[in-house]
Parts: structure tokens; C-alpha cells; sequence
């Protein structure tokens, strides 16, 4: 019985490294002109590890298929797989009208990532930052109420912004608002509303979306030159800020802390809309002509000498990127600064009408209460009020 055992643990040890062996023994696919074997099936109905990179070694090649009169001969050239394998390694020959960097790539293998990546956790954590805003603004509401004028109104009104700045405020909320609803209704269509809506439906709301995103997108840009030209004056950091932040803006209470025409708050939003809409811009720019503006492997390549993405555990990003993956990259970059301009742009919203009484008027006749003013922009109203004075007096 000992013998037994010790014949069994012999042999036992024995095989394991002849199966080793077995395991690094090319395989030899001549019998099938290189492509799939018994063997291969086999191993993998096994649950075994199949290496495949004959797949892409040997694409759809006539020259080295299997004879028509063999077992597993193809019929013709490059049997049906052949030719879908050689689409998606890129080897077959293609010849497209379109003219273009990336014409002949009917799929793009190493795409997978960005397209489970769009379809999964970008629609949903974008959907949960923008449905998080809500209800956040939503228990403020609840537990602070609306901001109120403290003091007793004057019945008197000071101009706060001119029928120049509020054309280009309407102009850059307009679009903003138009390119957020029909970018989610882009991006969100495969996912949720083909189910809903199906095919024939979505087509419309596509191609209509599409239609609006591409060329309102030159207004949204006007009118962020625009606004940055007119307000960047007033948007410069000073020491009044940090008053202000250290005192929460006044919002939970304890005063108005001084502020010139923008207060702190204000001018992160107004940084937020320049730099992130900036960005979007720029990466919407590169969406809007395909492969004619990459720009992420540079970006990438000057992130790693500046060492960032090693510092964050990412470590080296890659600079040799194809043209689809320079598109991937944009068409993510620009969801995701989306969602999150979309979500600051949410707040300001609230605050700048159910969230505060008599901020609107601010931008919709150009005028405010004058103790409002007082109130929330005691610098710059003391200016006005002042140059008026002077203006008077002469
Ligand atoms: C459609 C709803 C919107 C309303 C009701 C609204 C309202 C306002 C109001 C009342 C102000 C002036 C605040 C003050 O007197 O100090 C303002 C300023 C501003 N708005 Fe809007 N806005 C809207 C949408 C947008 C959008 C979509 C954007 C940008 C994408 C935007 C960007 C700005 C900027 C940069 C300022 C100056 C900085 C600031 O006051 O925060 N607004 N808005």
C-alpha cells in the first residue's frame, strides 16, 4: 500500500512539469493554415489558458489558409472569422471614400474600455453628481429657507449689470443650458432612452440633438470670451476674500462680510465657468473636427515631466496614442468636466433665483434694491453710490 503511495506522489510530481513543458510548446496550427486548432478548443472547453495571439498574427491571409480540401479547409480564401479578425486587428485590406487618419479601422479592439466606461460608471456617477446637487440644494432649502433682504427695502434700485454684460449672461446660460440637455441626451441614448423610447424615436431626438450641441456650441464660446472679457476685472482675487470665505460667505447666519462687485463665492463660479468651460471648449473642439486636433498624448507627455501622474500612483501616462484613442479621451474629458461645470452651474442657479430674494433682478432688468446691494456687495455699492454723489454734485 506504501509503495502504492509513494508511486502516486512519484508520478504526481513527475507531470507537473511536463504539462509546464507542454504549456510552452508552440502550437502547431498548420493543419488549420494558423488558425484555431482542436487542441485550442479543447483547452478552453477545459477552462484552460489559450494564448491567442495568433488571432492577430494571422489575419485573413488567403496564402496561408487551409486548403479547401483539407478537414477544417476554409471555402475560399479567409473564411467569415478570417475576415472579421483581420477588421479587428486592423489587417485586412480597406478601402473607404472617406479620406482620414483612422478611415480604414472598422473596430477598434482596444476600444472596449471607453465605451464600458461611457456606458457604465461615467452615466451613472455623473448622474448621481447632478442628482446629488439637487437634493443637497434641495435640504438647504429646507433648513435655511430663502436668503432674505435683512434690512428695511429703500424702494430704490442701483444698476448692477448692463444690457451689454446681461446679453452676454443670457447668451452663456442659454447655450450652457441647451448644450447640457442635448450632450446627456448623446450620451445617455444607447443606455436609457433607446429602451424607453426605442430606435425610431431616439434617431429623431439624436440627429436633432446632434444638430443643436454641434452648432450652438460657437455661442456658448462667444459668449464665454465675452464674459471673460467683461468681468475678469472684477473676478481678481483680493484680500476681501478670504474675509469673506472665513466668514462662509454670511449664508448660515452672522452678518454680511464686506464684498466689492463679485464676492469670493462668485468668483469661484466665474473661474469655474471660464477654466472649465475653457476646457470643455477646447476638448469639444476636438470632437467637433475628428482627428484633426489630438492633443491628449502631448498633455499626457507633459504630465509625466512634470511628474504629476507618477505622484498620483498612475504612473507614466501614454504619449503614443491612436487617433481613436485621442477621441476617446477627448469624449470623456469632456463628459466629465461637464458634469461637473453642470453641477456648479446647478447651484448657481439656485442661489441666483428661488435661493435668494432679489438676486434675479441682478440679471434680468439689470437693476437691484438698493439695501440688497448694501447687503451683499457693501464695497462696491459705496462706490457707486459715491461716484453718483460726485457725478451730482458737478
Ligand atoms: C438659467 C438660469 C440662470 C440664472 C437665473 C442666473 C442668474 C444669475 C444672476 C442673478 C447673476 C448675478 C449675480 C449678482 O448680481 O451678483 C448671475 C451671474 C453669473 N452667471 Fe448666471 N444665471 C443662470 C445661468 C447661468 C449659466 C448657465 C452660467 C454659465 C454657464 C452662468 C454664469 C454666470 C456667471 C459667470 C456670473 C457672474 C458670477 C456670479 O455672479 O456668480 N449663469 N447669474
Amino acid at each position: 500500500m506504501l509503495r502504492l503511495l509513494c508511486l502516486l506522489v512519484v508520478s504526481v510530481v513527475l507531470s507537473i512539469p511536463v504539462h509546464a513543458q507542454e504549456a510552452e510548446q508552440p502550437v502547431d496550427r498548420s493543419a488549420t493554415g494558423g488558425a484555431q486548432t482542436l487542441e485550442d478548443i479543447m483547452k478552453r472547453q477545459e477552462g484552460l489558458k489559450v494564448d491567442d495571439s495568433f488571432r492577430s498574427d494571422v489575419t485573413g491571409s488567403p496564402e496561408s489558409a487551409a486548403p479547401i480540401s483539407g478537414q477544417l479547409g476554409t471555402l475560399g480564401g479567409a473564411s467569415d472569422p478570417d475576415l472579421w479578425r483581420a477588421y479587428r486587428y486592423n489587417s485586412a485590406a480597406i478601402t473607404t471614400q472617406a479620406r482620414g487618419p483612422a478611415a480604414d479601422v472598422l473596430i477598434q479592439d482596444g476600444g472596449m474600455w471607453w465605451l464600458e466606461f461611457r456606458q457604465g460608471p461615467l452615466l451613472k456617477y455623473g448622474g448621481w453628481l447632478l442628482g446629488g446637487m439637487v437634493i443637497l440644494l434641495a435640504v438647504f432649502f429646507l433648513i435655511r429657507g430663502r436668503i432674505r433682504i435683512d434690512g428695511e427695502k429703500t424702494g430704490q434700485t442701483i444698476l448692477r449689470f448692463n444690457s451689454v454684460e446681461r446679453f452676454a449672461h443670457w447668451l452663456l446660460a442659454g447655450s450652457f443650458i441647451l448644450l447640457g440637455i442635448t450632450g446627456l441626451i448623446t450620451l445617455a441614448g444607447r443606455k436609457l432612452l433607446i429602451p424607453a423610447f426605442g430606435h425610431e424615436a431616439f434617431a429623431t431626438l439624436a440627429v436633432g440633438s446632434k444638430w443643436i450641441h454641434n452648432n450652438v456650441s460657437w455661442a456658448f464660446m462667444l459668449a464665454l470670451i465675452l464674459v471673460f472679457v467683461f468681468w475678469v476685472i472684477h473676478n481678481l482675487p483680493d484680500r476681501t476674500d478670504i474675509n469673506w470665505i472665513l466668514k462662509g460667505g454670511g449664508i448660515l447666519g452672522g452678518g454680511h462680510p464686506p464684498a466689492k462687485k463679485f464676492n469670493a463665492g462668485q468668483k469661484l463660479i466665474f473661474w469655474s465657468v471660464i477654466l472649465l468651460g475653457g476646457s470643455i471648449s477646447v476638448s469639444g473642439l476636438s470632437l467637433l473636427f475628428p482627428f484633426e486636433l489630438p492633443m491628449f498624448a502631448i498633455t499626457f507627455e507633459k504630465l509625466n515631466a512634470l511628474g504629476l501622474p507618477q505622484l498620483l500612483g498612475l504612473g507614466e501616462l501614454a504619449t503614443s496614442l491612436a487617433p481613436h484613442e485621442e477621441m476617446q479621451y477627448a469624449q470623456l474629458w469632456h463628459a466629465i468636466v461637464s458634469f461637473v461645470l453642470m453641477a456648479i452651474i446647478i447651484a448657481h442657479i439656485y442661489i441666483g433665483s428661488v435661493g435668494m430674494e432679489g438676486a434675479y433682478g441682478a440679471m434680468g432688468k439689470g437693476e437691484v434694491e438698493l439695501q440688497w446691494a448694501r447687503e451683499h456687495h457693501s464695497i462696491w455699492t459705496a462706490e457707486v453710490e459715491k461716484k453718483k454723489s460726485q457725478a451730482g454734485s458737478t
